[in-house]
């Protein structure tokens, strides 16, 4: 097991935004938390994270407090819930992957010839490597994403962490995203993401939790997602049906998504 959270409350000042959530993953897994805006998702990754710490409750990663980690935070890649990047953002692509590497290089010394040839199979893998000298800021946002989960890669993790991948990402840019992540995980890497975005993940995954301040459901895709619990999540009648690989979700709309 790789993260464990027992029976996990987290409040800001007096506001509780998780309560009592339990949750396992295990290595080898793919795992995706969904649920409405606010739900807590972001909360709960900066609490495997170790950025947030829990009023009650108990959080292992690699079998320890996460906020201690040490040198095994390294083992963790993580894609943030990104704003719109700036468009004259300075940086190159090539440099941002090469941010990947500070865990292990330091903010000092100067990157090895191991440090260039993991950033450089980090951008291969996303297939970004032709925009290695493109500034960040003139990227598509599913070109972006890419270079982000690169940055990620780069430092070899064991295990993916990411927030709403797919934010600001069109439809075929997300099918290829998912589909890359998806051959990830394939080749092992434990994989754990959030999104609001019931419909697309489903396809890719092999495990649903839906959240909601507290667990609601939890299981494989198809269990989940014709679930009561994932209705009244939404406050809506939920209906899914299979397009290609894809489910889709269907909902009422003026109840619902904006
Ligand atoms: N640093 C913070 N201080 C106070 N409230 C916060 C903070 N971060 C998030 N919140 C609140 O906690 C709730 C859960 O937020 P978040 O975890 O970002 O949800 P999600 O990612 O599911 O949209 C929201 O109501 C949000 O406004
Ligand atoms: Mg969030």
């Amino acid at each position: 097991m790789i993260v464990e959270l027992d029976r996990v409350t987290v409040a800001y000042r007096t506001v509780t935004v998780l309560e009592e959530v339990s949750l396992k993953v295990f290595r080898g897994s793919f795992l995706a938390v969904i649920g409405p805006n606010g739900a807590g998702k972001t909360t709960l990754l900066k609490v495997i994270l170790g950025l947030v710490r829990p009023v009650e409750g108990t959080v292992r990663v690699f079998g320890r407090d996460p906020r201690h980690l040490g040198a095994e935070r390294r083992a963790i890649g993580y894609v943030p819930q990104t704003a719109a990047v700036d468009r004259h953002f300075p940086l190159r692509v090539a440099d941002v992957v090469m941010m990947g590497r500070y865990g292990r290089i330091g903010l000092v010394r100067r990157p090895s010839a191991a440090d260039r040839e993991a950033a450089r199979r980090a951008m291969e893998r996303t297939g970004v490597t032709h925009l290695a000298n493109s500034p960040l800021g003139r990227l598509s946002g599913g070109q972006r994403q890419r270079v982000l989960l690169a940055r990620a890669l780069a430092c070899e993790p064991e295990l993916l962490i990411l927030d709403e991948p797919a934010a600001g990402v069109d439809v075929p840019a997300t099918e290829s995203l998912y589909e890359l992540l998806r051959d990830l995980h394939k080749d092992g890497l434990t994989t754990l993401l959030v999104s609001h975005d019931v419909g697309v993940v489903a396809a890719f995954v092999d495990g649903v939790v839906c959240l909601n301040r507290r667990l609601v459901a939890h299981g494989r895709p198809e269990e989940v997602l014709g679930s009561e619990e994932l209705a009244q999540m939404y406050g809506c009648a939920a209906v899914f049906f299979h397009h290609g690989r894809a489910p889709h979700m269907v909902v009422a709309r003026d109840e619902c998504w904006s």
